[in-house]
C-alpha cells in the first residue's frame, strides 16, 4: 500500500513543481524559476533537465557547456556608455569526490555565443590559449572556479573572480559572505559542496562598479558584497551583447556536475528576486528519497554485483602487488617497500618512467606516493634461493651507507623471480652517457675532475672510512650518477653480490666488467679493495680518453682498441697527453690530465701491490703528494704472459655493458 501511495505523491509533486516554474522575457531583463520549457541557447552538453534544472555540465571528462539567453541585449546607452545592470542566479556543483571538484563556471557577457574554438578545463569553455587575454573579446565573466590554475594566477581553489577578457582574473576572493546575522563576520563556503548558493553580480555604469555578493540558498542578500570593484567595463561592453553562463569539465577523473536552478537579469534596475518555492530540486536529494521507496529490491541486487565486482578486483589486486615477505624481513621496517607503493610510484611501471636500461635490469623514476620523494627504482630479476637471506642483510648495511658521493640505497622490495632496489634519484643520469654519447654537449675538464675526485672520494669512504670494508666490484663510468649539481656518485652496489647469489651456486663466476677486471681478479674470482682501484684505473682513463676501455675495431680494421696498451704506448714515447678526449678542445689543464693519465696507468698495474690505496690516490688527486714515478719497464695489464682465451673460457663475464665488452671477448679469443 505504501509502496504505491509514495511514488504517486512523488509524481504529483513533480507536475506540480513543473507547472509553477515559470519564465518571464521582456525587452531589457528575463526571469526563470527553474528551466522547464525555458528558450535558451544550448551548446556542449549543456541541457534542460526533465525537473527543470539547467545542466551546464555533466560527469562527462573534457567538455563544454554553454547556456545563454537567446536574445542580445544593448548594454551601451545612445551616448556610448556602458549601462548598468542586476543579476542574480541559484547554482550548485555537485562533485563526487568530498574534498576536490572538476572545474567551475562562470556568468558570461559576451558579444558572442560563438565559444566553439574555446577550450574546456581551466579555460572554461571561454578562451583558447590565443585568444586568452585579448582585449577584442568583449568578454566578461564572474567566474565561481574550484580549481587553482596556476597558469592564471589563482588565488586558491575555491574563489570568485572577475575575468575582463582574460583568465587571469583582475579581481578576485577566496568564496564566502560577509554574515549580516552575526556582525559582518566573514563565513567561507565551498563552492563544491553540492549545497544550493546564490549570486548576484550588479554593475553600476555610472561609477563602473561591479559588485559581487554571494551566500547560501534562503539567506537574505548579504549587505556587503565578496567583491566591489571599479572595472572599466566601457571598451568591454557593446550595444549587442549576449549573456548567460559557461562551464566545462577536467580531463581528470573527479567527475562534477553544474546546476543553475534560478536566473533573473534586468537592464538599468535590480534584477527581480527569485522565487525559492519555485526552483527545481537538484539531482542528489530527489535521487535519495526515490531510493528509500523504490528501488529496494533493485537495490539488494545491485549490491551483490557490486560484491561480486569488488571481490573480482580484490583477487586480481593482490595477485597484481604480490609480493614475497618473510618473518626474518620484518626486522627491516624503513628499508622494505611495499610492491604496491612502487607500482604506484613509477604508474604501473610505465614505459614513459623508464630511465635506464642496465646489463642487471631496468630502472624506472617514480615518485613514492606519501613522502613525494624522486626515487629511481631497479628491477632485478633473481631466482630466490637461500642466499637471498644473507643477500638482503647486505642490501639492509648497504642503505646505512651515507656519504655525498654514494648513491643513496633506501631499500628493497622482494617477489616472485624478482628483486626491487630503490635508490635516490639522479637527475642527470650516467656519466657514461655524457661521455660516449657525440649528441650530449661535450663535458668540460673542470667538471671532469670534480667527477673523478667525487668518484674517488665516495670509493675510499667504502673501503676505509665506514665500519665494514665494502668492496664495490663494479666501478664504471655506467655506474657513476650525477646529481642536480652534476657530482658524481658510484651507485649500483651490492648488484654484483646479487649476480653471485642468483647464478648456479656450482659454477664460480668472475663478477666485474670486461676491461674493468683486474687480471687477478680474473683468475681467482676474489674481489679485493685493490681490484676496485683497477676498475678506477680504467675508469680514470676511459674519463680522461673519451674511449671506452676496450673499443670495438673500427670499420676495415682487424684490432680492437685495448685503451690501457694505448695509453702505454703512447706514455713511454712520451706523448701520452695525445691520448686525451679530443672533445676536451685545446684550453685544458695539461698537468691535472697528465696527472690521471698517469694515475690511470698506475692504477691499473698489474701488480695488485704495486696499485696505490684510494688514500693514496685522494692525495695524488688533491695535489698533496707528488705522483711516484712509474717504472719505465712497466707493463699494461693486457699484456701480461698470460694467455687471455683460458681464463674467458673459464669464467662466463657477468652483465657485459656495452657492445665494446661482447666484441672484446670474441676478438681476445682470436689472439
Ligand atoms: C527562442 O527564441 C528565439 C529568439 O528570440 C526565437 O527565434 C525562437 O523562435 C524561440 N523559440 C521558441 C521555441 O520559442
Ligand atoms: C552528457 O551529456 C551529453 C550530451 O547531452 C551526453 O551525450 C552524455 O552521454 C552525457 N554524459 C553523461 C555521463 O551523462
Ligand atoms: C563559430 O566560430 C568558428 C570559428 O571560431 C566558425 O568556424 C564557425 O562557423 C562559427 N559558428 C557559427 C555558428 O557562427
Ligand atoms: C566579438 O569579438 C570578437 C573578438 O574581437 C570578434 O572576432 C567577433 O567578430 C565579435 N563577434 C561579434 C558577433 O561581433
Ligand atoms: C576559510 O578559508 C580560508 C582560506 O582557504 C582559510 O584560511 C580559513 O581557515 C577558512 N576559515 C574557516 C572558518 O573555514
Ligand atoms: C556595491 O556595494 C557597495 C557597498 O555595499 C554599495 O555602496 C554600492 O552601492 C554597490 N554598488 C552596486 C552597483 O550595487
Amino acid at each position: 500500500m505504501q509502496k504505491i501511495l509514495l511514488p504517486s505523491i512523488f509524481l504529483v509533486t513533480l507536475l506540480i513543481s513543473r507547472f509553477q516554474t515559470f519564465a518571464t522575457c521582456s525587452k531589457d531583463g528575463f526571469i526563470f524559476n527553474g528551466f522547464t520549457g525555458a528558450n535558451l541557447s544550448l551548446d556542449g552538453v549543456a541541457s534542460i533537465t526533465s525537473d527543470g534544472l539547467l545542466e551546464l555540465t555533466n560527469t562527462t571528462m573534457s567538455t563544454k557547456g554553454h547556456a545563454f539567453h537567446p536574445t542580445s541585449l544593448s548594454f551601451k546607452s545612445r551616448t556610448g556608455k556602458p549601462l548598468s545592470f542586476s543579476t542574480t542566479f541559484v547554482f550548485a556543483i555537485i562533485s563526487a569526490h568530498p574534498d576536490f571538484s572538476g572545474q567551475g563556471f562562470a556568468l558570461v557577457v559576451s558579444n558572442t555565443t560563438n565559444f566553439s574554438a574555446a577550450l574546456a578545463g581551466n579555460y572554461l569553455g571561454l578562451f583558447n590559449s590565443n585568444n586568452n587575454g585579448n582585449s577584442y573579446n568583449h568578454v566578461l565573466a564572474v567566474e565561481l572556479d574550484t580549481i587553482q590554475s596556476y597558469e592564471f594566477q589563482d588565488i586558491d581553489d575555491n574563489h570568485v573572480g572577475i575575468d575582463v577578457n582574460s583568465l587571469r582574473s583582475a579581481y578576485s576572493q577566496t568564496a564566502g559572505y560577509y554574515d549580516a546575522d552575526s556582525n559582518g563576520l566573514f563565513k567561507n563556503l565551498t563552492l563544491h559542496s553540492g549545497q544550493p548558493m546564490q549570486v548576484w553580480i550588479d554593475f553600476n555604469g555610472e561609477d563602473m562598479q561591479l559588485n559581487v555578493t554571494l551566500s547560501p540558498l534562503q539567506t537574505p542578500k548579504p549587505n556587503r558584497p565578496l567583491l566591489s570593484s571599479t572595472v572599466d567595463l566601457s571598451s568591454v561592453l557593446l550595444d549587442s551583447m549576449y549573456v548567460g553562463f559557461s562551464s566545462s569539465s577536467t580531463s581528470g577523473s573527479i567527475q562534477t556536475s553544474h546546476y543553475i536552478l534560478g536566473w533573473s537579469f534586468k537592464m538599468n534596475a535590480e534584477a527581480e528576486p527569485l522565487d525559492y518555492s519555485k526552483l527545481p530540486p537538484l539531482p542528489h536529494s530527489k535521487a535519495r528519497s526515490k531510493w528509500k521507496e523504490l528501488v529496494i529490491s533493485p537495490l539488494a541486487s545491485f549490491c551483490f554485483v557490486l560484491m561480486v565486482i569488488g571481490g573480482v578486483l580484490f583477487l586480481l589486486r593482490r595477485k597484481t602487488y604480490a609480493e614475497l615477505v618473510e618473518e626474518w624481513e620484518l626486522e627491516y621496517g624503513p628499508h622494505h617497500f611495499s610492491y604496491r607503493d612502487l607500482y604506484r610510484a613509477t604508474k604501473g611501471f610505465k614505459d614513459e618512467e623508464l630511465v635506464g636500461l642496465g646489463g642487471f635490469g631496468r630502472v624506472y623514476r617514480g615518485v613514492l606516493p606519501t613522502s613525494n620523494m624522486e626515487v629511481a627504482v631497479k628491477r632485478v630479476s633473481h631466482e630466490s634461493r637461500q642466499g637471498m637471506k644473507e643477500f638482503v642483510a647486505e642490501i639492509v648495511s648497504i642503505g646505512q651507507l651515507r656519504h655525498r658521493n654514494v648513491v643513496q640505497l633506501f631499500g628493497y622490495c622482494r617477489r616472485k623471480g624478482e628483486l626491487l632496489l630503490v635508490y635516490d634519484f639522479m637527475p642527470n643520469g650516467s656519466l657514461d652517457k655524457l661521455i660516449h654519447d657525440p649528441t650530449q654537449p661535450a663535458l668540460d675538464w673542470t667538471r671532469r675532475f670534480q667527477v673523478i675526485k667525487g668518484v674517488a672520494s665516495g670509493l675510499l669512504y667504502l673501503h676505509e672510512d665506514w665500519e665494514r670494508v665494502v668492496v664495490h666490484r663494479d666501478i664504471k663510468a655506467s655506474n657513476v650518477l650525477l646529481d642536480g649539481e652534476m657530482n658524481g656518485k658510484l651507485g649500483d652496489f651490492g648488484l654484483a653480490r646479487l649476480y653471485d647469489h642468483g647464478t648456479d651456486p656450482h659454477t664460480t663466476h668472475v663478477v666485474g666488467t670486461m676491461g674493468y677486471l683486474a687480471p687477478e681478479a680474473a683468475r681467482t674470482g676474489k674481489a679485493t679493495t685493490k681490484t676496485d682501484v683497477f676498475a678506477f684505473g680504467a675508469f680514470l682513463l676511459e674519463v680522461a680518453c673519451g674511449r671506452r676501455p676496450v673499443e670495438p675495431a673500427a670499420a676495415g680494421e682487424q684490432v680492437q682498441l685495448v685503451l690501457v696498451d694505448w695509453v702505454v704506448e703512447h706514455w713511454k714515447r712520451g706523448s701520452v697527453l695525445a691520448t686525451k678526449d679530443p672533445r676536451l678542445g685545446e684550453e685544458y689543464p695539461a698537468g691535472e690530465v697528465e696527472l690521471v693519465l698517469t694515475l690511470g696507468l698506475l692504477c691499473s698495474h698489474p701488480l695488485p701491490e704495486a696499485r696505490p690505496s684510494m688514500r693514496q690516490v685522494m692525495q695524488y688527486l688533491d695535489g698533496s703528494a707528488a705522483l711516484p714515478e712509474l717504472s719505465p719497464t712497466y707493463m699494461s695489464p693486457s699484456i701480461l704472459p698470460l694467455k687471455r682465451t683460458e681464463w674467458l673460457d673459464d669464467y662466463i663475464l657477468s652483465f657485459p655493458s656495452s657492445v665494446a665488452t661482447v666484441s672484446t671477448c670474441s676478438v681476445s679469443e682470436g689472439r
